[in-house]
């Protein structure tokens, strides 16, 4: 096992570092930037099926779901395709309005979650054309959908998800450009650029691996809270989720994950001097009521753990601890926010002492309902 960790004290911080060499092994032989080309044999086969849909639902658990919200936000951004995400738990029990204009994307790491397999027999009983993102190859999910496009994340081992969720968000950038790209929404140029930053995303990710030391400094600091609160908007609302998940999972520390704007209808009840929130204020768009949902926090002594661009200064004037991810094209964000909080929860389970890479209670891959 030791040999399988390869060097590494933990299987989820081999794979968290193996994120780099995951996403290129995900978009390799798929983007050619240069020329401003997407190549994805599950949709080219079946774009008619695609520009003709009406509707994308995304069905998902835990991780997977997360990376699905970004997949919503990146494919109705670019593509302008309408998108639902459901969990699939809920999605095969509530009687859902599919027909033969939808297509289901079904995402799945391990591909033989049970409620997802579900999801997927409904949806295609109802005649939708369904299409998986899956991490393992011929995985029951992969072979019960109509086309795909696989994660080449390779094994992922911890029961927390890391490079799955990282390689999932890739797959779905590149079909949502691809789609844009042929709707007509996106010129060749444009691709052309989008494509260019996506190539420089691993380099960015590995600078933000080196940053570890100062990830681990915080997490010293926060190890003992109780509660954690992280928020973000737009393409980092889900990383928020994912951020606050991955802390439960592995450290049993109670977080939530909230979209900032929702602060106000709820959380901030909860804001004290004992309240560590994660706020990820990368957003071009709404950076200005990020910032001034930091300040609320501040009034009330909370702790701020801001997330931000490199060169920001707003932000690092209020914030107790700024952690910079590299510039990039703001849908991309959420390949590099994530990073550094995996990173902590990886952090505070180890000097907790839990068990990080099989926390209690959670299976790897959940094959019941
Ligand atoms: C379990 C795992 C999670 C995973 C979820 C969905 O809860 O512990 O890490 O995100 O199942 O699994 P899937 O294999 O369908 O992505």
């Amino acid at each position: 096992e030791q040999i399988e960790k390869g060097g590494y004290d933990h299987f989820m911080l081999k794979e968290i570092h193996e994120q780099p060499k995951a996403i290129v092994d995900t978009y390799r032989g798929r983007m050619l930037p240069d020329e401003g080309i997407i190549r994805m044999a599950g949709i080219d086969n079946h774009m008619n099926k695609f520009l003709n849909a009406e509707r994308i639902i995304i069905v998902a658990c835990g991780t997977s779901w997360h990376a699905g919200l970004v997949g919503e936000y990146l494919i109705e951004e670019f593509a302008r395709i309408p998108v639902e995400v459901e969990y699939a738990s809920e999605f095969r029990y509530r009687n859902p309005i599919v027909t033969s204009k939808d297509i289901v994307i079904a995402i799945s790491q391990s591909g033989e979650t049970a409620d997802t397999l579900a999801a997927i027999k409904l949806a295609k009983s109802k005649g939708a054309f369904v299409f998986g993102v899956c991490n393992v190859v011929g995985s029951s999910i992969a072979r019960e959908t109509d086309a795909g496009a696989y994660t080449h994340a390779g094994p992922e081992i911890g029961v927390a998800s890391t490079k799955a969720f990282t390689t999932q968000i890739t797959v779905l950038s590149l079909i949502a450009l691809k789609l844009a790209s042929k709707k007509g929404e996106l010129s060749k140029s444009d691709l052309r650029t989008y494509l260019q930053k996506m190539q420089l995303i691993p380099t960015k990710v590995e600078a933000l691996l080196k940053i570890d030391n100062k990830v681990k400094e915080i997490a010293a600091v926060y190890k003992n809270a109780k509660n954690c609160l992280y928020l973000g908007r737009g393409f980092n609302f889900p990383v928020a989720l994912e951020g606050a998940l991955k802390l439960k999972e592995i450290s049993y520390i109670h977080a939530e994950g909230y979209p900032a704007a929702e602060m106000k209808h709820g959380p901030i009840a909860l804001i004290d001097e004992n309240m560590p929130i994660f706020v990820i204020a990368t957003n071009k768009g709404h950076y200005e009521k990020v910032v001034s949902n930091i300040q609320e926090i501040k009034s009330r002594a909370g702790k701020i753990i801001a997330i931000v661009t490199e060169g920001d200064t707003q932000v690092k004037e209020i914030a107790d601890h700024v952690i910079e991810i590299p510039e990039t094209e703001e849908a991309f964000t959420p390949l590099l926010t994530t990073i550094p909080l995996q990173l902590l929860s990886y952090h505070i389970a180890v000097m907790l002492g839990k068990n990080v890479d099989q926390p209690r209670n959670l299976a790897k891959s959940v094959t019941v309902e």
